[in-house]
């Protein structure tokens, strides 16, 4: 079986959603913790773990892709059966 050239466009995307989204939680990670207690920190924490959140779907979106389409290569590939 050919190995693709590039990854899919599922993958791409799904990797160009996450990596700024790593970086922007680093930076408000850092920011957060030096903050005053008040409304602001409340706010920046509250968005800090929204995101996160948000990152980690995106993450088990890429796993379950990852391991559905290997399923389909193998299918396709003849190395594993429909039923
Ligand atoms: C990729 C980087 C990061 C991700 C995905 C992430 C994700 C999260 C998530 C999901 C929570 C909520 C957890 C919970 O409430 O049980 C959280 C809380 C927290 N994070 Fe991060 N985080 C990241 C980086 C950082 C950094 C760099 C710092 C500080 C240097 C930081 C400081 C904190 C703190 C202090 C809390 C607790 C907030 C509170 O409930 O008072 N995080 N983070």
């Amino acid at each position: 079986m050919s190995v693709p050239a590039r990854y899919d466009r599922v993958s791409r995307v799904l990797q160009w959603l996450s990596a700024p989204l790593v970086l922007v939680l680093l930076v408000i990670g850092w920011l957060m913790v030096d903050m005053p207690l008040g409304i602001m920190r409340f706010d920046t924490v509250n968005l800090h773990k929204s995101l996160g959140v948000l990152l980690l779907l995106f993450t088990l979106m890429r796993l379950l892709h990852r391991w559905l389409s290997r399923g389909l290569c193998l299918l396709l590939a003849g190395h594993i059966s429909a039923v």
